[in-house]
């Protein structure tokens, strides 16, 4: 039996990255439905194809979190078409390139905030909404980046930040409806966000990784489908790092 055996589920930010392992993941651990949510509608569509070869039910849905009307009809499209919401991972989110806090350009400041935070927090708020009657477990994927300072990074530094704040705040507000609210820090984990810096050695393993090494999506994935489901029955409020040890070094 897998670990989230006939839950219903939707990932932002599906297509790419930490949620598409994610959201493969789910499919494989049992998942009864999967909606794969992303502003990049054939890459969400890929995903979803893949996991209805697999026999289990996907559909892809184009979504821009930072319009909360599309929100909106994403958490609608996953209830109507899967029956409930038991678990959402919310994995849609930007790294611009920033600069000294001083010299942040207003535009790489409300593209953190308007796609890392605003739109978190539209997605919270109606997944919230349709689990509250029965229960579930959202997984917000926030970063190391909000828990301590990235130089060159404010506007992502600030939004992280928020995210684990708004992820323990909604986690108490709902813990005696039954929906858990977590997060979790990832340290640098090899994906799309993430490559370029890697190749170009703005992203240093050796001094980001005291493993020698990035994670990979898959190992951030276990984390989020584990705090899915019922073996993470009693764990809400957390901010977890998944990062080889970097925060402790
Ligand atoms: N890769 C890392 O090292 C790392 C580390 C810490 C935290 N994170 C966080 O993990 C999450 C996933 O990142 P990733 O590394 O998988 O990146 P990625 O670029 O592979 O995936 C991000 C996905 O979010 C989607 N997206 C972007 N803006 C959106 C919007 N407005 N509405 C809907 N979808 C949108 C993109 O289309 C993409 O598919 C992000 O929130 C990121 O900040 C990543």
């Amino acid at each position: 039996m897998g670990m989230v055996s006939g839950k219903t589920a939707l990932v932002t930010g599906g297509a790419s990255g930490i949620g598409k392992a994610t959201t493969l993941l789910l499919a494989r651990e049992g998942a009864a439905g999967v909606l794969v949510a992303d502003l990049n509608l054939a890459g969400a569509q890929a995903v979803a194809a893949e996991i209805e070869a697999s026999g289990v039910p996907a559909a892809a849905m184009a979504v821009d979190v930072r319009d909360q009307d599309q929100v909106r009809a994403m958490v609608a499209e996953a209830v109507s078409r899967f029956g409930r919401l038991d678990c959402a991972v919310n994995c849609a989110g930007v790294a611009p390139a920033g600069a000294p806090f001083a010299d942040l350009t207003d535009e790489y400041w409300e593209a953190n905030i308007s796609i890392n935070l605003t739109g978190l927090r539209h997605c919270m708020t109606h997944e919230i909404r349709a689990m509250r009657a029965s229960g579930g477990s959202i997984v917000n994927i926030a970063s190391g980046a909000g828990l301590e300072g990235v130089e060159l990074r404010g506007g992502y530094v600030a939004a992280k930040h928020g995210v684990v704040g708004a992820t323990k705040t909604a986690a108490i507000d709902h813990a005696r409806e039954g929906v858990r609210v977590n997060a979790l820090c990832p340290g640098l984990i090899l994906t799309p966000m993430t490559e370029a810096g890697v190749a170009s050695g703005r992203l240093n393993i050796e001094e980001l990784c005291p493993m020698g090494r990035a994670g990979r999506p898959e190992e951030v994935a276990e984390a989020a489908v584990w705090l899915c489901s019922e073996r993470a029955s009693f764990v809400t409020g957390a901010a977890i790092p998944i990062d080889g040890g970097h925060i402790a070094w």
